[in-house]
């Protein structure tokens, strides 16, 4: 079966949902092909930090209603080392912005209710999805759906299929530049059901590994541990779980930390990747499709859905001016965004984690480091006006 599109998207998670949202209110027209279910990718739990930018998007293209019912404004975050908690005080440092509790699943269900509410067309559990013709300006994309063979014909092609989708690997050999650094640690992450014992993010560092107190709502709590690398989860009973979170995130005052019952348990590997340029032809790749940031500094669905403002603001000037400009320069503008998030991501996470194979040094230049970041106004406001996000240009 032939079908045509404006823009072939591929993949329904933030950065192509998104997008489809972004053209479709300016008249565009896009396909989502999504390989998952609908309840599979409303239900993977990932990002919970939302940057002002994000949130201010989201508000004034029509997405804001539950956003900024349930979402939970956080004006700063703590940093703990040595039995103490220091506060960065992320408002008073960059202005008044600040950063927004709401998890990428509540995002990633508000974008399919408007996208379905708009009849936009979102294909879940698709198989099989290949792109051809990516160096013409009538690219295609093949797939199937309950075993039958489709055919997609678009005048663009959206690559948002994440880091282990198809798009990136449709470019031909020796087109893309590729960085990748796998960072010698992982997390595992739990989602329990017992109201956050701070209320603020809390990110220890301690002599046995990181540890981080985030949420998602009241009722919520969302917290990591630093791991090895490859470490299997069954390895983590619940309760030797909740021995290392107390110890590493004790405090000399007598903080304790609230347990509950565990939902969801997983471990991400930490690493930083990225291809240049975001761009083959008429296929763009946006959001993990392109690059990979360590979790430490939040910032893998921000830079997402940064990708995709600009995406849309490029394919928007093509289709209503016919104007290339933004097109060609789409790569190097996100570009220059993506190496100052990794930046970040991989100062917070060097500062941060446990180096096992320390023989001590390194040790001292994080502590250095934290307590440099907690005294100078200067530093702390360095990492405040990155932790907040910059602005989108
Ligand atoms: P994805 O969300 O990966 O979406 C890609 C979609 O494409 C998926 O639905 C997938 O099923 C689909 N797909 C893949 N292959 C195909 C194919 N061949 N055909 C069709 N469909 C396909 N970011 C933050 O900003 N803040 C945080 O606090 C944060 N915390 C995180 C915590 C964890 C534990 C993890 C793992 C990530 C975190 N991130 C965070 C990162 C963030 O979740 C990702 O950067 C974000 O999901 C990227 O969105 P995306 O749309 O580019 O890719
Ligand atoms: C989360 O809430 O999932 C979260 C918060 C902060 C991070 C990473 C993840 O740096």
């Amino acid at each position: 079966m032939n079908e045509k599109t404006q823009v072939g998207i591929i993949g329904a998670g933030p950065a192509g949902l998104l997008l489809s949202h972004l053209l479709h209110l300016q008249g565009i027209d896009s396909v989502i092909l999504e390989a998952r279910s609908r309840k599979y990718v409303e239900d993977r739990v990932r990002a919970g930090v939302l940057e002002q930018g994000t949130v201010d998007l989201l508000c004034d293209t029509g997405l804001g209603d539950r956003l900024r019912r349930e979402g939970l404004v956080h004006q700063g975050i703590e940093l703990r080392f040595d039995g103490r908690s220091h506060r960065i005080a992320l408002s008073d440092l960059t202005g008044g912005r600040s950063i927004w509790i709401y998890g990428q699943r509540e995002v990633v269900k508000d974008l399919i209710d408007a996208r379905l509410e708009a009849n936009g067309s979102i294909l879940f559990e698709v198989d099989d999805v290949k792109l051809s013709g990516i160096d013409s300006s009538s690219p295609v994309l093949n797939y199937q759906k309950d075993g039958r063979d489709y055919e997609l014909n678009c005048d663009f092609i959206a690559g948002c299929d994440g880091f282990h989708g198809v798009s990136r690997k449709s470019i031909p050999a020796g087109v893309l530049r590729t960085y990748h650094h796998v960072y010698p640690f992982g997390w595992l992450g739990i989602l329990v059901a017992v109201p956050p014992s701070t209320e603020e993010l809390i990110y220890a560092y301690h002599e046995r590994g990181f540890a981080l107190h985030s949420l998602r709502s009241p009722e919520i709590s969302r917290l990591y541990l630093q791991v090895e690398p490859g470490e299997d989860s069954n390895n983590w009973p619940d309760d030797r779980i909740w021995q290392e979170l107390s110890i590493r995130m004790a405090t000399d005052d007598g903080w304790t930390l609230k347990t509950g019952p565990i939902l969801e348990k997983g471990i991400t590997p930490m690493q930083s990747f990225v291809v240049e340029p975001m761009q083959y032809g008429s296929l763009f790749l946006a959001g993990d499709a392109a690059h990979i940031v360590p979790a430490t500094g939040a910032k893998g669905l921000n830079l997402a859905v940064h990708d995709v403002h600009k995406l849309a603001e490029a394919l928007i000037a093509w289709f209503s001016r016919g104007t290339e400009e933004l097109l060609k320069q789409y790569s190097a503008n996100c570009l220059d965004r993506v190496w100052r998030v990794q930046d970040f991501s991989s100062f917070m996470s060097l500062m941060l984690h446990r180096y096992f194979d320390d023989d001590g040094f390194r040790g001292r230049l994080q502590r250095a480091q934290l307590k440099y970041v907690c005294s100078s106004d200067a530093a702390s406001r360095s990492l405040a006006e990155n932790y907040v996000g910059l602005p989108h240009v």
